[in-house]
């Protein structure tokens, strides 16, 4: 299949100044795959209401059947076609964080998404996103998107239009080329069946936000048990780069360590932990300090993919933040990264 790339870059404010927008629209109305920019990370969208479609995505990642989608939405009004009985204290949250970085897992009305979406489950997880071109696709189509990360199953997700393009081309049949997503980590998903609400995914939009909008909303869950995860996508492998990838805290340890030869060892770390590092060693910097932990989040996975493309490197280490409210979702995502093998499955 030829994919086709619809750069958005000069028409970002108005996608509908794009000469091939019809022809997107066409596409996902005859039940085809997108690489669809969000400022989480690039999605692969279809049809959420298009059994076929929404197959092809399983298909074209390689991704288990039994993990649901996360559907994509740019108006509220969406949310009655699909849902039901939704907590008014959700509704707060959607008002304080959409569009932006969040999926709220909420009852699943039956009969207007295809079954594939939502895996059998009674519930459906929904995003607005914010990102300009997403969000404006979004609008232009009408229909509420199913769309998981844009990379094949078990590869990091993809932040850019090269790292869809890489993975996806010749799959699906068009990618919209945006600039890089700004968040770079996927979106936080809540549990919203049940009160109080559980996180199922860590994400950029932390349990003392939510909590600062509606006060003890948030219980401890269970989204590190492997075996039952609230979220399905949660106990496979993910988000893997080729490269050997081990975590590291102590860095002053790493003059005493036995290694010898670090001249194909890169070390992602802050800035300001460089001077701990061997000469040779590459560094690569993941951020300023422990402070800077959006800067972090935005890079990680771009950092992943280049380690993979770089033949120089062998062997990477990754800086471990110390656990908090902020860096919760980037060790959540690194821990996985630098796997942690034991890990069955292959994901999302
Ligand atoms: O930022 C994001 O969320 C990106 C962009 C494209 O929006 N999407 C994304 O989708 O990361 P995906 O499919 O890679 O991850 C969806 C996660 C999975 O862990 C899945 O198991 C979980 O959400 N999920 C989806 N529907 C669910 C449901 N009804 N109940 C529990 N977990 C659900
Ligand atoms: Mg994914």
């Amino acid at each position: 299949m030829e994919t086709k790339i619809w750069d958005m870059r000069a028409c970002h404010n108005d996608v509908t100044q794009h000469p091939d927008i019809k022809e997107i629209k066409n596409v996902v109305e005859q039940g085809g795959l997108i690489g669809l920019p969000t400022e989480t990370v690039y999605g692969l969208a279809a049809n959420a209401k298009d059994e076929q479609a929404v197959s092809k995505i399983y298909k074209a990642k390689g991704r288990p059947s039994d993990n649901p989608l996360i559907v994509h939405i740019h108006d509220m009004k969406q949310l009655h076609d699909f849902t039901y009985n939704i907590d008014p204290r959700v509704i707060e949250l959607m008002t304080a964080f959409w569009p932006g970085p969040i999926s709220f897992i909420l009852p699943l009305k039956e009969g207007y998404l295809c079954s594939k979406v939502t895996g059998g489950l009674e519930s459906v997880a929904v995003r607005m996103p914010s990102h300009s071109v997403g969000r404006q696709i979004l609008q232009a189509i009408n229909e509420p998107l199913a769309a998981p990360s844009a990379n094949l199953s078990g590869r990091p997700s993809p932040t850019t239009f090269e790292h869809v393009y890489h993975d996806l081309n010749g799959r699906i049949d068009g990618i919209i080329q945006a600039n890089q997503s700004a968040e770079g980590l996927e979106s936080t998903v809540l549990d919203c069946t049940s009160f109080p609400f559980k996180i199922a995914r860590p994400g950029s939009i932390t349990a003392s936000m939510i909590e600062q909008v509606i006060p003890n909303s948030v219980v401890e869950s269970n989204y590190n048990d492997a075996a039952q995860p609230i979220a399905p996508g949660m106990k496979y492998k993910h988000y893997s780069p080729e490269t050997s990838l081990k975590m590291i805290t102590d860095l002053a340890s790493i003059a005493q360590s036995s290694m010898t030869n670090f001249s194909a060892v890169a070390f992602i770390v802050p800035k300001d932990k460089q001077r701990f590092l061997p000469k040779e060693a590459k560094f690569i910097e993941l951020c300023n300090n422990d402070q800077d932990i959006r800067t972090a989040n935005h890079r990680l996975y771009s950092i992943l993919h280049d380690i993979d493309k770089n033949d120089d490197i062998k062997e990477a280490y990754i800086y471990r933040f110390e656990l908090n409210d902020q860096t919760e979702a980037i060790i959540n995502r690194i821990t996985k990264a630098a796997a942690n093998q034991s890990v069955e499955g292959r994901e999302i």
